[in-house]
């Protein structure tokens, strides 16, 4: 048997119970589930394995390169119904998931979805069949394969990210992806070829393990995350930390700011148009500086200069309060379209995780709800609103997101119930801030 490569023993090392491990095609994945896992399961842990693949003509190849791979601890070899014994008298099942009804699982020690991006029946042959199978051996399952859209590989990847990151309802789940340059074996050569050749989107989903869904919206679930108890902007509290999002009205209409805490509890939202950029700048810098928020704003162009103004300001501004926790800080954020799909990946993740809390203001969730992928006529992937729609609210609030994440998560011990300290810092002032931008009232009414 070959070594396994440093990516194969990495994930190796890290597995749980249950493990999704999304790759680019190429990277490994067969090799490391046909026969390291087998091989540990059966022959030496002597537990029975159930190998899976989406049709029955990748089920017989495996099968087949199995029987080649495995001869020499191969005892017998059933090939009706794909079946491999081994020293010690494990069995090994090949199944195909194309016939779920000619399943009969018994307990196994180990089940290997392979190319469970294909399986369009995943959820109904895990949830109704396999995952019974592991009760009695308190046994491990495998999804492995190369994403294919927004389908139920993606769920459980979200489950093994949620796992990863601590998440105590999903504290026997893991996740890995990677791309297919992980495999030291497949020339990068090659790969930096495929690169060229390929429309972007394919490139992207086959090489570099990424998940993709033409046209469709790119935020799902926005519901589950919004928080009805959030009437108003929040006051900033002792202890935590908070992220701002700047995005300048230059691309679009309005400019747009939004404040997270550091658990994802969106305490601030403001958006306004035609103002001058001085007093734009000064409105961030304000928040920004009553936060102490680490402040993220579009780089981009004329960003740039924009830039450097909320920063000088927020020294300023800073120097003269009184403040003593403030540490406000402002980071520029360049878009390209590799970076704008980074921030909104990031963005679209943590919502599906539950990470964030939003406030129901029915301009921002309605662009969150039409936010999506577009192909471009050149064949790359591009994330846009709608034609007619902006798309401020949400590149406002990935930004803050991305502090948010650089940021990291404060825990507080114990309800803070001594005398509150922010009580003396010096409150937003609104009266001298120009216009706030209000929406029709209605709106807010929901
Ligand atoms: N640890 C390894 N050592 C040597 N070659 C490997 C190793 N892992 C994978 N390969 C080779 O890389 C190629 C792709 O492996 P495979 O397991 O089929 O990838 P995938 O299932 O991810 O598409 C195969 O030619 C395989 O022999
Ligand atoms: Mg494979």
């Amino acid at each position: 048997m070959p070594r396994l490569h440093s990516a194969q023993q990495l994930v190796k090392d890290q597995a749980k119970r249950f493990n999704v491990l999304v790759c680019g095609r190429r990277w490994g994945k067969t090799t490391l589930t046909a026969r390291d896992l087998v091989v540990e399961c059966a022959v030496i842990k002597r537990q029975p394995v159930a190998y899976c693949e989406p049709s029955y003509k990748m089920m017989v190849d495996v099968f087949e390169d199995m029987l080649v791979q495995l001869a020499p601890v191969i005892t017998r070899t059933n090939r009706e119904h794909y079946k491999i014994w081994v020293v010690g008298g494990a069995v090994i099942d090949f199944w195909s998931l194309a016939n779920p009804d000619k399943i009969r699982g018994h307990p196994y020690g180990l089940i290997i979805f392979d190319e469970a991006g294909f399986c369009a029946n995943l959820q109904e042959v895990w949830d109704n069949i396999f995952r019974a199978t592991l009760f009695d051996l308190v046994g491990s399952a495998w999804f492995v394969g190369t994403p294919k859209g927004y389908n139920y590989f993606r769920t459980l990847f979200v489950r093994g990210c949620s796992g990863r990151d601590g998440d105590e309802r999903y504290k026997d789940w893991m996740s890995w992806q990677m791309p297919t340059s992980a495999n030291p074996h497949i020339p990068i050569s090659e790969v930096h070829a495929s690169k060229l050749e390929m429309p972007e989107d394919a490139y992207l989903q086959e090489v570099e393990a990424q998940f993709l869904e033409d046209g469709a919206g790119v935020f799902k679930h926005i519901d589950r995350i919004i928080d009805n108890t959030i009437l108003d902007d929040e006051e900033p509290q002792q202890g935590r930390l908070y992220s701002m999002g700047v995005d300048w009205a230059r691309y679009s209409d309005f400019t747009v700011i939004t404040v997270l805490r550091d658990d994802g509890r969106q305490v601030y939202w403001d958006r306004y148009n035609n103002m001058p950029w001085e007093q734009q700048v000064e409105r961030a810098a304000r928040v920004a500086v009553y936060y102490g928020a680490l402040a993220y704003a579009d780089q981009t162009g004329s960003g740039d200069p924009l830039l450097d103004q909320l920063r000088n300001r927020i020294y300023e501004l800073q120097g003269k309060s009184k403040n003593p926790y403030s540490g406000a800080e402002a980071l520029g954020y360049v878009f390209t379209n590799q970076s704008k799909r980074a921030l909104i990946d990031a963005c679209s993740l943590d919502i599906e995780r539950e990470k964030l809390k939003m406030r129901n203001i029915p301009t921002q969730i309605s662009e969150f709800k039409s936010y999506a992928y577009e192909t471009s006529a050149s064949g790359n992937i591009i994330m846009n609103a709608p034609s007619g729609m902006h798309d401020d609210c949400v590149c406002s609030f990935s930004l803050a997101n991305w502090g948010r994440r650089r940021q990291g998560e404060v825990s507080l011990p114990e309800p803070d119930t001594s005398p509150n300290v922010w009580s003396q810092r010096v409150p937003l002032d609104e009266t001298d801030m120009p216009g706030r931008y209000i929406e029709s009232p209605d709106e807010y009414l929901l």
